[in-house]
């Protein structure tokens, strides 16, 4: 009981955005194949999550999900708002 509150909370600060889950961000970056070209830690194709979020606060993150979703600068990511808004605030949050 104590245990899934504990876990519920964590979730819930880790994510604020929208309805997609800790659990789903996991599987969209994956099925999105984000991963072939970023990794949390290591520079790949792509900077490290880490890098970026070094680099931007959750103020830029308009503008990248812009640039992902449009495909600007950045290979073409299509899913809905609130998946886009989660792998990108994932992205910026690894300090
Ligand atoms: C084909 C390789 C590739 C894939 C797949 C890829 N990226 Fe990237 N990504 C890059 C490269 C290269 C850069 C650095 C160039 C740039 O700034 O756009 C980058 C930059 C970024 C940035 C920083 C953008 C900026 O304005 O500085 C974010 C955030 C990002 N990627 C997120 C993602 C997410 C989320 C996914 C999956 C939906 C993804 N990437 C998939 C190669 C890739």
């Amino acid at each position: 009981m104590k245990l899934k509150m504990m876990v519920l909370v964590a979730t819930g600060a880790l994510l604020s955005v929208g309805t997609v889950s800790a659990q789903d961000v996991a599987a969209l970056l994956k099925s999105k194949n984000c991963l072939n070209c970023h990794a949390i830690e290591a520079k790949k194709m792509g900077p490290s999550y880490k890098e970026l979020s070094a680099k931007y606060t959750k103020e830029a993150m308009p503008a990248i999900v812009k640039k992902l979703r449009d495909g600007q600068g950045h290979m073409k990511v299509t899913g809905t708002d609130d998946e886009l808004n989660a792998i990108v605030e994932f992205a910026l949050s690894q300090k």
